[in-house]
């Protein structure tokens, strides 16, 4: 087990944002949460990361109880994270960020670095240009490679899909899958459900601040209830961000550990990020 929470109960102010989350992560594998608006993933994220602490409840890393270890401490211990929203420096060049992922470390990070730019060779091309000037799918890139650079065990991604062009989703996913090939555990948070179901090999589906449910992500993806919540059955506030539009632009994709996902084009219809999307 390289990563456990146990009964994780997470507060701001009043609000009981977790409300007794246990999940595990094993070396290795892809591990995908997923949940609708203000379900509390990006909470469970920082809860890891140690942005937020537990009222109650523990979080255990690598062996040890980590609950009131500080977050720069986490990174070194091997958690990095590319969080929501993608918080890279957008003054600072592609190349000033990325090694800003490896400033905890005091050994030497030129290979992790040679990798960064070897997965994301669009990084490579715009190492000297700022970093908020590149778009939305290149600063994604950055964020995830600039959280290589710490060389974790375990990768966090919040939502590396949210705003970007279907093709460019196809990509990301891709690079993600790579990753964990190469051996980063990873531990996924998405609204994009079916992309995410797709390149796991368990999940868990939060709300509001609780587990529902747990099971090997193609047991979750072939659920009837799944499916109304999260996979475009019935469009709801739950509906997977851009998933249909993704998979109509994309035709058969092939990311699933092994398996070649066909079109499904019952999806439901897009979601409120679509229209934020860039154009590429
Ligand atoms: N900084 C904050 N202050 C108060 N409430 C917050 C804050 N961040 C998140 N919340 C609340 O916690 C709940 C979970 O939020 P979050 O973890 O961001 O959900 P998700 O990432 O699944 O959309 C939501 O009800 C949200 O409104
Ligand atoms: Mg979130």
């Amino acid at each position: 087990m390289l990563l456990e929470l146990k009964d994780v109960h997470v507060h701001y102010g009043k609000i009981e944002a977790l409300k007794g989350v246990s999940l595990q992560v094993d070396e290795g594998e892809i591990v995908s949460l997923i949940g609708g608006n203000g379900a509390g993933k990006t909470t469970t994220l920082k809860t890891i990361s140690g942005l937020r602490s537990c009222s109650s409840g523990s979080v255990f890393f690598d062996g040890a109880d980590i609950g009131s270890m500080p977050g720069h401490k986490r990174v070194l211990a091997g958690i990095g994270q590319a969080p929501e929203g993608r918080g890279i420096f957008p003054g600072m060049s592609v190349h000033e960020n990325l090694l800003m992922g490896a400033y905890a470390r005091k050994d030497d990070h030129s290979k992790e670095l040679a990798e960064a730019y070897e997965l994301f060779p669009r990084l490579a091309e715009r190492r000297s240009q700022a970093a908020g000037t590149m778009s939305g799918g290149e600063q994604q890139m950055l964020a995830i490679g600039r959280a290589l650079l710490s060389k974790p065990k375990v990768l966090l991604l919040d939502e590396p899909s949210m705003g970007l062009a279907p093709m460019l989703v196809q990509q990301i996913f891709s690079i993600i899958e790579e990753i964990n090939r190469r051996g980063t555990t990873v531990l996924l948070v998405e609204q994009n459900a079916q992309q995410a179901l797709r390149l796991a090999d368990r999940a868990y589906v939060l709300e509001t601040g609780r587990i529902v449910r747990s099971a090997p992500a193609s047991e979750l993806l072939d659920d009837p209830q799944v499916r109304a919540a999260y996979l475009g059955g019935d469009v709801g506030d739950a509906a997977p961000a851009g998933a249909a539009a993704a998979e109509a632009e994309a035709g058969t994709v092939a990311l699933g550990k092994g398996e070649a996902a066909e079109t499904k084009p019952e999806a439901g219809g897009a979601g409120p990020e679509a229209g934020k999307a860039d154009g590429e």
